[in-house]
């Protein structure tokens, strides 16, 4: 019997310090993203998952790779992030954003879930901005809101099946998704004024974090604050 990390987004950041850190313990890890995860003993599967609707295709491929599992943790974690605004709002922008941060997801439970054994997990990546929303990041809220509504569906709808649920939301973490869509500058800036603890969380922070969650039941259905502490308005 084995226990299998299945993760979006493990090519980088959160995700592939993911995998590392669920290797150390011990369990086989396959990783749905466009590029490699560079770790070694990794399966990686090239996917595109703004194609949610191919991904039934690769229901064979992970039933044949999957075999007789103890647990499966589905750790959703890849996500897109584009600056954009309420009022000048390009709904291709909005669908894309949904397409790859919410429907790739409850696309993915629906493939995985018939081979999910008791006491396996499922795993939301949210965000801070799954609870509040920013200026400049309607997108990206709107879907982080979303994941936090399918999470909470997720635990009622699986209710009996001892398979449990929750959504981490972390602050800022210094990935290229934070770097790449903000100047160092404001990001200092922030970290000084809206962290309580003055600092950028590592990506290990957060993985040994869905690892907490991954194997304790007891969380099921919470949206966990991951974020250091953030400065009260
Ligand atoms: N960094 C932060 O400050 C922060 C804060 C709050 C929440 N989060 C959340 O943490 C999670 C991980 O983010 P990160 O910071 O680690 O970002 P990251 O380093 O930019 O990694 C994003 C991952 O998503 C994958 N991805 C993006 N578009 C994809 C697509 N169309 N198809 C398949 N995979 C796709 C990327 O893989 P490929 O490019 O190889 O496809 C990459 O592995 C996300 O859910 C994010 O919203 C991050």
């Amino acid at each position: 019997m084995s226990k299998y990390l299945i993760i979006t987004g493990g090519s980088r950041g959160i995700g592939e310090k993911t995998i590392a850190y669920f290797q150390e313990q011990g369990w086989h890890t396959i990783n749905l993203s466009r590029s490699p995860c560079p770790l070694t003993n990794v399966v990686n599967i090239p996917v595109d998952l703004t194609d949610w609707d191919k991904l039934n295709e690769y229901q064979s491929q992970l039933s044949t790779l999957i075999k007789n599992p103890s647990t499966i943790s589905l750790v959703h974690n890849a996500a897109h992030y584009e600056r954009d605004k309420v009022d000048t709002l390009n709904p291709q922008t909005l669908k894309l954003t949904l397409d790859i941060n919410v429907i790739a997801a409850a696309a993915l439970n629906t493939l995985l879930l018939p081979i999910m054994t008791q006491s396996s997990s499922i795993i939301y990546i949210g965000s801070t901005l799954g609870e509040k929303a920013v200026p400049n990041s309607a997108s990206y809220s709107i879907s982080k809101h979303a994941l936090i509504g399918l999470m909470r569906a997720t635990c009622q709808d699986l209710a009996g099946k001892n398979i449990h649920t929750c959504c981490i939301c972390p602050g800022f973490v210094d990935t290229h998704l934070l770097r790449d869509t903000m100047e160092a500058s404001r990001l200092e800036q922030l970290i000084a004024n809206k962290v309580t603890a003055k600092r950028l969380i590592q990506p290990i922070e957060i993985a040994k974090t869905v690892y907490f969650c991954a194997t304790n039941a007891v969380i099921n259905g919470a949206v966990l604050h991951s974020n250091l502490g953030q400065v009260a308005d």
